[in-house]
């Protein structure tokens, strides 16, 4: 199954940035406390996006630990280079598309992760077929993605928002706790679910609709069932905040609850 997505950094710079200033915790804590990256480990970051996990992991290994951080996005893959240049770290960052085989020998790395992103993979047996080829025996897997339970408040939104209009099916909420769990645990071994939640409280409209604006985007391609050229995006997102402007009105606040699993898993 072919699926239809690309990420602009605007839009994931902005959910990164509402996350960081409206969240209840740090999910780079959980998961730092989960994976422990050390000195000498040889890491591949698969999805990287702008490079969030690999300067993560980075800092957290005093950068002594080798990180290679892959992508499809070259605009993504720039800003992780720009953030290479400005901190000084020798992370290497490289495209990778991961519906095709990895340009790496076999066995090569300590640790393999993904986050928010290798949901969005054509064949799972393929890509994690690929991620198991090129980590060292006893290796580990992290993948992080959201549980079906996420961001209720959002949907419930839209849905007002919509008269129940169907949601266009997430790769990611729809498929982490039961494809894609099932196909690590059928290739690897030790498989396990963690869970980390975190509350978002607007304390006021706005920042709740530039979330909306950096889901829905038309650039992103998930939501296009929903609306037809800019302006049915505009007339939806309007409605979106209507019903947003009225919750926040009864509720003083509006409070959207990530609930994200992370999957950890040996070779
Ligand atoms: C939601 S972003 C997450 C980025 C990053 N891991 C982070 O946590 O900030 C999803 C990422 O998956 C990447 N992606 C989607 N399909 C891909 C593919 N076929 N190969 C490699 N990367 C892909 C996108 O370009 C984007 O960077």
């Amino acid at each position: 199954m072919k699926i239809d997505y690309q990420e602009p950094s605007k839009d994931l710079l902005m959910r990164i940035d509402l996350h960081e200033k409206y969240g209840s915790a740090n999910i780079d804590v959980w998961t730092n406390d989960l994976l422990k990256p050390q000195a000498g480990m040889k890491i591949l970051d698969v999805g990287c996006g702008a490079g969030k996990l690999c300067f993560l992991f980075n800092e957290y290994a005093q950068g002594q630990a080798e990180i290679t951080g892959g992508d499809f996005s070259n605009e993504l893959l720039e800003k992780a280079r720009e953030k290479n240049k400005q901190t000084g770290a020798k992370i290497d960052f490289q495209f990778l598309d991961f519906n095709e085989p990895f340009k790496f020998a076999d066995n090569q790395f300590d640790l393999c992760t993904s986050a928010f992103a290798i949901y969005y993979a054509s064949d799972l047996n393929f890509t994690f077929g690929e991620a198991h080829r090129v980590l060292k025996e006893g290796g580990r897997l992290f993948v992080s993605g959201p549980l079906p339970e996420n961001k209720q408040m959002f949907y419930e939104i839209i849905k007002e928002a919509t008269n129940n209009a169907p949601i266009p099916p997430m790769p990611g909420s729809s498929r982490f706790k039961g494809e894609i769990y099932a196909t690590i645990e059928k290739i690897f071994t030790k498989t396990e679910l963690h869970k980390f939640e975190n509350h978002l409280t607007f304390p006021e409209v706005a920042p709740f609709m530039d979330y909306v604006r950096a889901s829905l985007g038309e650039d992103r391609r998930l939501w296009t069932s929903m609306f037809n050229g800019k302006d049915e995006y505009e007339a939806l997102v309007g409605k979106i905040e209507t019903v947003a402007k009225k919750w926040f009105d009864r509720d003083g606040k509006l409070v959207m609850t990530k609930v994200i699993g992370g999957i950890l898993a040996v070779k």
